[in-house]
């Protein structure tokens, strides 16, 4: 008889890393209001740091500051900014610094997404992704590298794999994110010297995020459509993330900068669409029901 298939168990990084892992670090973190990032957020604060989540929503970030606070039992400041602009950036960076004294890992998470098709999507739909992913990464690298050089810190740029290679309806998702790469690749040269890592993490289907929900197809059943084919067994979890986080912003980690980290279960290999090709593309239409977006 076959071999019954189990999915890789999810192991919770406190079980594999010390809990004073960060003890006296601060992490400034955009887009850590929700979702991955604050789960990320969550990971590191748990390891013993402090953080400043950013982004736009101040009574979103209020509401998770405190839940993370609560949480961890250390101290999450919100700041409030657009990472689309760098003189909101600066404040919150100021903020950070002013309450914690220092910042020694940044992680860029704040993203846009939403499907559209390159025939219908306008000039600024492309821009603005571009705009709050690309320009959003590099303010804020602008506003925070001067700390990160002086604690010899860590960036993780939350980047995605779609862009590996061609992906309907995703034109300006994927042109911003290779630029993420490559901005993250010239700050780890560039910067290394001084003692500075940047990596980009790539996270694969990771269930319960707004990404996962309203982007991929779904079978008639509500089930994900690649949760049957990861070599996983499984769809990911935030925490999958997490754990990749506190493992790339350690001292285990001190060798690796530069680097693409893919956390998917091992799905890049294996070339599937994230929607139904070509029907998705012949007939729009035909996706419509699967997705919850303004296609
Ligand atoms: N389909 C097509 N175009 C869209 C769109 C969609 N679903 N959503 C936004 N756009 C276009 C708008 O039409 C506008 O272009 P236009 O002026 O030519 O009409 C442009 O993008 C800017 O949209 P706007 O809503 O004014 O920008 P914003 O700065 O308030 O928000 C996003 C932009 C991307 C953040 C917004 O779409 C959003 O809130 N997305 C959900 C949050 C999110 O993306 N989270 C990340 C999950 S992975």
């Amino acid at each position: 008889m076959a071999p019954k298939s189990v999915a890789m168990p999810i192991v919770d990084s406190t079980a594999v890393f010390k809990n004073d892992l960060f003890n006296g670090k601060v992490l400034f973190c955009t887009g850590g209001g929700s979702g991955i990032c604050k789960g990320m957020t969550e990971a590191v604060m748990r390891h013993g740091a402090n953080a400043v989540i950013v982004g736009r929503n101040l009574e979103r970030l209020t509401r998770s500051a405190e839940e993370l606070s609560k949480l961890t039992g250390n101290v999450c400041m919100p700041a409030q900014a657009d990472v689309r602009h760098p003189n909101q950036l600066k404040d919150a960076v100021a903020k950070a610094v002013e309450k914690f004294g220092r910042i020694d890992f940044v992680i860029c998470g704040a993203a846009g997404n939403f499907l559209a098709p390159i025939s219908e999507l306008s000039e600024n739909g492309f821009r603005t992704v571009i705009e709050i992913d690309t320009l959003g990464t590099f303010n804020t690298i602008k506003a925070t590298l001067p700390y990160i050089r002086a604690s010899k810190g860590s960036y993780i740029h939350v980047s995605a794999t779609l862009h590996h290679r061609g992906t309907p309806y995703q034109v300006h998702v994927s042109a911003a994110k290779a630029a993420v790469d490559a901005i993250s690749a010239a700050l780890a040269v560039e910067e290394g010297p001084h003692g500075v890592r940047s990596n980009i993490l790539a996270p694969g289907a990771i269930a319960g995020t707004e990404g996962m929900d309203r982007l991929s197809a779904k079978t008639e059943g509500g089930e994900n459509l690649w949760r049957k084919v990861c070599p996983a067994g499984r769809t990911g979890d935030i925490k999958d993330i997490a754990n990749a986080t506190v493992f790339l912003l350690s001292d285990a980690a001190s060798y690796i900068s530069g680097q693409i980290i893919i956390v998917d279960g091992g799905m890049e290999h294996l070339r599937v669409p994230s929607l139904p090709y070509p029907e998705s593309v012949l007939d729009p239409s035909s996706v419509k029901h699967l997705i919850k977006s303004r296609l």
